[in-house]
């Protein structure tokens, strides 16, 4: 299931905005990327999305369930109703009809809003997001084991790692749980906690307990008929949803393994990070929020594919705000291509302030927001953070006093105000670090003036 498209009308600071997203014609990759300055409206397309799918997922819990109405306070401001037109493709259930084309499987629904006390000037239309979710619940009718496509949002507010004090004792989950707080909370982590605590007692129930393998594996000889028993004992009594998510996170955090529920000294989460074993609330807030929205992800995907042999593979749609969230440089150059690769099937539209993660975007779809209207920006791919800062970011590369004064210093040698420049490049030698490249460029064709100047004397 994808979005092809959107279209928005007054709502947030936009009057009209529409927006293809990948993937499309546009672009063959499934990330979409927004954009743009403080209050450009990243979040508002975002949420405007999530608002218009949460009608799909609660139709999809219930025949006749209510999404979330559009909030009277998105309406632009002084317009009386707002809009949010979406077009959703979804190819899962095969037609009845041979003959059927694309169009068979394209689902169009409108939601507005009108100020209280105001004439409506459009109307709700919301067939098409019953006919979609009735027809995965006929699938699910036939066969309790049918795949069900991710909708989930996580907002700038995702990062929720504290472990509940008080948690319900036992807690069924079924398959449709994966859509609880999918769009309007970001990562549930106490319902993470109760899942994974609840899967890790029937894992524990199907097989020796994971110390006792361990201790036996170790007393095994390594490579004899018994350690391979004891090695294929392991696998097989792995809960694969489990597995699931422990591999999302080893692979966007190598290094860290190994996530499980401790009971003592007291209920708690804890995880490997080399040879060290970590409460999880000792991790650093990057960490925690990459652990936190992969391991949702993750999580979501396993119970809402019950049936595949790696649920990471599973359908869905991620909407992440500012995906480079308090990740280092490194960690946000990676994040596309980690989510992408580590969940294959899932369409992504991402909103960011990272000239990082914007140069790492091989077949994403960029668009830029910019006084209420909305422009593709070309491929960044491979170009340098600065680059990427100067022409898609309309920001500087460097601070602007220093490049004045840089600039400045540029323009007495070019004028041969020898003495002038050396005065000027003396004060940029005491404020900045002793290896800048632009100072030493600059001395250099100082240098090279003051010697054509001796010549010519
Ligand atoms: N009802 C409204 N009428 C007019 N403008 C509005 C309305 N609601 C929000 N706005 C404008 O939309 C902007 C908020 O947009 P949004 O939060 O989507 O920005 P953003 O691109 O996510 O910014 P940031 O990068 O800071 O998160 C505000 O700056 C505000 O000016
Ligand atoms: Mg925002």
């Amino acid at each position: 299931m994808d979005i092809k498209s959107f279209k928005v009308s007054n709502l947030g600071r936009f009057q009209n905005l529409e927006a293809v997203l990948a993937p499309s014609p546009l672009s063959s990759g499934n990330v979409t990327v927004f954009i743009g300055n403080n209050g450009a409206g990243k979040t508002s397309v975002l949420m405007a999305l999530a608002t218009s799918l949460s009608w799909f997922v609660a139709r999809l819990r219930s025949e006749k369930g209510s999404g979330s109405p559009i909030p009277e306070d998105v309406i632009l401001n002084g317009k009386t109703s707002a809009m949010i037109d979406i077009t959703v493709l979804d190819e899962q259930e095969p037609s009845s009809n041979p003959d059927a084309d694309i169009s068979d499987h394209i689902y169009h629904w409108t939601l507005t809003k009108t100020t209280k006390g105001k004439k409506a000037s459009a109307s709700s239309n919301l067939q098409d997001a019953t006919r979609l979710a009735e027809s995965y619940r006929r699938q699910l009718t036939s066969q309790d084991t049918t795949s069900l496509p991710l909708v989930a949002f996580y907002p700038v507010e995702r990062v929720v790692l504290d472990i509940p004090l008080k948690i319900k004792s036992k807690h069924s989950f079924f398959q449709l749980d994966g859509y609880d707080n999918s769009l309007n909370q970001g990562v549930d982590f106490r319902r993470f906690f109760e899942w994974f605590r609840e899967r890790e007692d029937s894992e524990n129930e199907a097989g020796l307990p994971d110390d006792i393998l361990e201790m036996l594996l170790k007393s095994a000889h390594e490579g004899s008929d018994v350690w391979h028993q004891l090695q294929k004992m392991k696998v097989s009594s792995k809960d694969r949803q489990l597995t699931a998510v422990r591999t999302a996170i080893s692979s966007f955090m190598p290094g860290f393994t190994n996530l499980r529920v401790r009971r003592k000294p007291r209920l708690h989460m804890s995880i490997d990070k080399g040879d060290e074993t970590l409460n999880v609330s000792q991790l650093s807030q990057g960490e925690k929020s990459l652990i936190a929205l992969v391991g949702d992800i993750a999580r979501r995907l396993a119970m809402m594919n019950p049936s595949m042999e790696n649920p990471l593979k599973g359908d869905g749609i991620v909407l992440i705000d500012e995906v480079d969230m308090h990740l280092h440089p490194s960690w946000q150059r990676r994040i596309i291509q980690q989510l992408t690769h580590t969940f294959p099937n899932c369409q992504f539209v991402l909103t960011t302030h990272s000239p990082l993660v914007v140069s790492e975007c091989k077949d994403a779809l960029i668009y830029s927001l910019n006084d209420g209207k909305i422009f593709q920006v070309p491929s960044q791919y491979g170009q340098d953070a600065n680059t990427v800062l100067l022409d898609v970011m309309d920001t500087h590369i460097r601070n602007a006093h220093i490049a004045e004064q840089l600039n400045d210093a540029l323009d007495s040698i070019q004028n041969g105000f020898l003495d002038t420049a050396r005065r000027q490049l003396d004060a940029l030698t005491h404020l900045l670090p002793s290896g800048n490249l632009e100072l030493s460029k600059a001395k250099l064709l100082l240098r090279k003036q003051e010697l054509r100047h001796a010549k010519n004397l």
